[in-house]
């Protein structure tokens, strides 16, 4: 399991630098100012992916063991055992992790400055089980601290992380057939179109999505027969090419590339066919 996180961050973090950074030989120039085109800041929408502590203690969920055992050695308010996304890209724009939107009346106000996490685990582009903001909810607090808390500047030298890892989707599924997703997979996409032009019109400049992973393959469908495993992921297929189209439309809009695609669906499917599965 550890060899398999780690060819996944390995891959992860080959992404991150190819696409948000552009050229890898430019990363690894010793000019610190070229290596990151001054984007000093983090700010973090969406789910369980990238959401580093927002839920309440109280969930238990992530706050409670086997969560953080591998990092950072307890539970930490991460779905996962050890790092997410937000731990990476946080750690390759060379600035410390930033502060979740729950812990921010708690910290140094020097803490703000590298940026913030509005992502809560379970969540979804709509509404789904969960009690917690949904992303244009998200959106929404993110917006009521422009103008105090993070001026134009600041925002123009920031990268922001959008994650929608599917949670609409296992929520539709709970109390909806399979067949009945092909138009929902629609909705789900033009609400992130809404959702990536908004972060983006706010004025974020630089925007990493990444495409939804290999869904079928999470034991709920997994157990079933092939034939699901395999339909999920074919629909899984489905919400990319939409999400690529949208993506492409927006970058053609704004004309200089702000939106860029993180390839997790391609770093899933390579780590599970090595693995044999
Ligand atoms: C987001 O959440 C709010 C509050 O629950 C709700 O009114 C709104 O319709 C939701 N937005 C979407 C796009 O589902
Ligand atoms: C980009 O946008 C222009 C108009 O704004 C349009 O004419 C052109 O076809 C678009 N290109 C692509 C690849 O979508
Ligand atoms: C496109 O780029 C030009 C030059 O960089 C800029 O002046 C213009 O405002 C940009 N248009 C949009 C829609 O961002």
């Amino acid at each position: 399991m550890k060899s398999l996180m780690k060819l996944f961050a390995s891959l992860l973090l080959f992404v991150f630098f190819s696409l948000l950074f552009g050229d890898i030989d430019v990363v690894e120039s010793s000019n610190q100012n070229l290596r990151f085109s001054g984007r000093n800041k983090l700010f973090v929408f969406g789910d369980s992916y990238v959401d580093t502590g927002n839920t309440k203690t109280t969930d238990k969920g992530a706050w409670a063991f086997p969560y953080g055992i591998t990092y950072p050695g307890k539970p930490s308010g991460r779905f996962s055992d050890g790092h997410i996304s937000t731990d990476f890209l946080a750690k390759l724009l060379r600035i410390k992790l930033p502060v979740t939107y729950s812990k921010k009346d708690d910290v140094d106000k020097t803490r703000l400055q590298y940026g913030m996490s509005f992502a809560y685990g379970g969540t979804g582009v709509f509404d789904t089980q969960v009690n917690y903001p949904n992303m244009t909810g998200q959106i929404n607090l993110f917006e009521q601290l422009l103008g105090n808390v993070y001026s134009p500047s600041d925002l123009s030298s920031s990268v922001a992380l959008v994650s929608v890892a599917g949670n609409d989707y296992l929520y539709f599924l709970s109390t909806r057939p399979l067949i009945a997703i092909l138009p929902f997979i629609k909705q789900v996409v033009n609400q992130i179109e809404v959702n990536l032009r908004r972060i983006h019109s706010l004025g974020i400049k630089k925007i990493a999505v990444p495409s939804l992973q290999p869904l079928g393959y999470i034991p709920h469908f997994a157990k079933g027969s092939p034939f699901i495993k395999d339909a999920v992921n074919f629909l899984v297929g489905h919400h990319n090419d939409l999400l690529h189209e949208v993506v492409a439309k927006l970058n053609n809009e704004t004309n200089h590339s702000a939106f860029t695609i993180i390839e997790y669906n391609n770093a899933f499917l390579t780590v599970i066919n090595n693995k044999g599965y």
